[in-house]
């Protein structure tokens, strides 16, 4: 924590992910990413990002205490030596796809509340659509129903902004959408094949690793912004949960007993994402065309579940999903019910 504070006050600006500090860093970032191994001059730094070369030097401490590594030479500059695995814009962009929309802006902060929160307020003053908001850590992360979400350092913790026009009676589809891009690029990026619980939980040996939280703004009938929200638990060490959670949450570093790049696995998310949200966005299949691989990998359907819905606690038999996501129940009485938001309790 000490290491946090400090890095607060020499760059007071970086809680603020639009803020000029941050943008500063980036191009800072940018220049000494871009000469690969090769030194760059503080000269040539402070023209790049507009700044004194004593802006420079206090933008190149701060990348040092998040893990960054320099070599520094009297006539020569700084040349990069090392660049820790964390979500800052200038990492992730080079690893997504050209032209992908969604992460096209990026704003990473070493600690917020919320990046669901953060998301949310930007959406509010216009970002972007695909602009992308992650965070080292979070001190209040927002689960499904109020709940909170464990979200220490080495979580991948991320929240898109999304601005393109969608029918209300569609929005369910995007966490849907969301939990099949995730579990794709687990597969892809760690060989792992977590199930799915309805709605959107991705399960390892049945705990839960991952959570998609979508929070919308809607006029009634349309969705004006939306921010979803991806919270998956890659490099959390078991002995880390907090006791409530010891025995129903897990991470991929936890199951896979190794650590695992946060960088590449979201851009895999990303490159996943981009094509399903671009069908639904653009009044496609969305759902429809994932239900199958979805059905394949879920493991509600077929089981006696109970349900907890905002009043009620009802149990049967899950049957089926509909083509939006919602989950048929067949009720002990035989009524066939179709549940659009609960907990499933296994
Ligand atoms: C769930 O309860 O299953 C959903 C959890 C979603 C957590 C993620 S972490 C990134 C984003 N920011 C938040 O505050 N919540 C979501």
């Amino acid at each position: 924590m000490a290491e946090d504070r400090e890095y607060r006050m020499t760059t007071p600006v970086v809680s603020n992910p639009t803020g000029q500090g941050a943008s500063i860093r980036t191009q800072v970032l940018e220049a000494l990413l871009s000469a690969k191994d090769q030194y760059v001059s503080g000269e040539r730094l402070s023209q790049a990002a507009g700044v004194t070369r004593t802006a420079v030097w206090k933008h190149i401490k701060a990348l040092q205490e998040i893990g960054f590594c320099f070599d520094s030479a009297p006539k020569l500059g700084y040349r990069l030596t090392h660049v820790p695995d964390l979500l800052l814009g200038p990492l992730l962009t080079r690893e997504l796809p050209q032209g992908a929309v969604l992460g096209r802006a990026v704003h990473w902060l070493p600690e917020t509340h919320s990046t669901n929160a953060v998301a949310m307020d930007l959406a509010n003053q216009g970002a972007a659509d695909g602009t992308l908001v992650t965070a080292w850590e979070q001190q209040g992360g927002r689960g499904r129903r109020g709940r909170n979400w464990f979200s220490p350092r080495g979580g991948l913790w991320m929240s898109f902004v999304l601005q393109r026009p969608l029918a209300l009676s569609r929005a369910a589809e995007l966490t849907l959408l969301c939990s099949v891009a995730v579990r794709r690029a687990v597969l892809a990026s760690c060989g792992l094949s977590p199930a799915i619980k309805w709605p959107n939980d991705l399960l390892l040996d049945g705990r839960k690793v991952c959570g998609v939280l979508a929070e919308i703004r809607s006029d009634g009938e349309s969705v004006q912004h939306a921010v979803l929200g991806i919270g998956l638990n890659s490099n959390i060490p078991a002995e880390s949960f907090p006791p409530e959670l010891a025995e129903v949450a897990t991470s991929l570093s936890a199951v896979l007993q190794q650590p695992i790049a946060n960088l590449p696995l979201a851009a895999a998310i990303v490159s996943e994402l981009e094509p399903l949200y671009d069908d639904l966005a653009a009044g496609g299949r969305g759902f429809q065309a994932v239900a199958q691989e979805w059905r394949a990998a879920c493991s509600t359907l077929g089981k006696r579940v109970s349900v907890q819905l905002t009043k009620e606690l009802v149990t049967g038999e899950a049957i089926g999903i509909d083509d939006h996501g919602a989950l048929r129940l067949r009720l002990d009485t035989g009524t066939v019910i179709d549940i659009h938001s609960g907990d499933v309790l296994f």
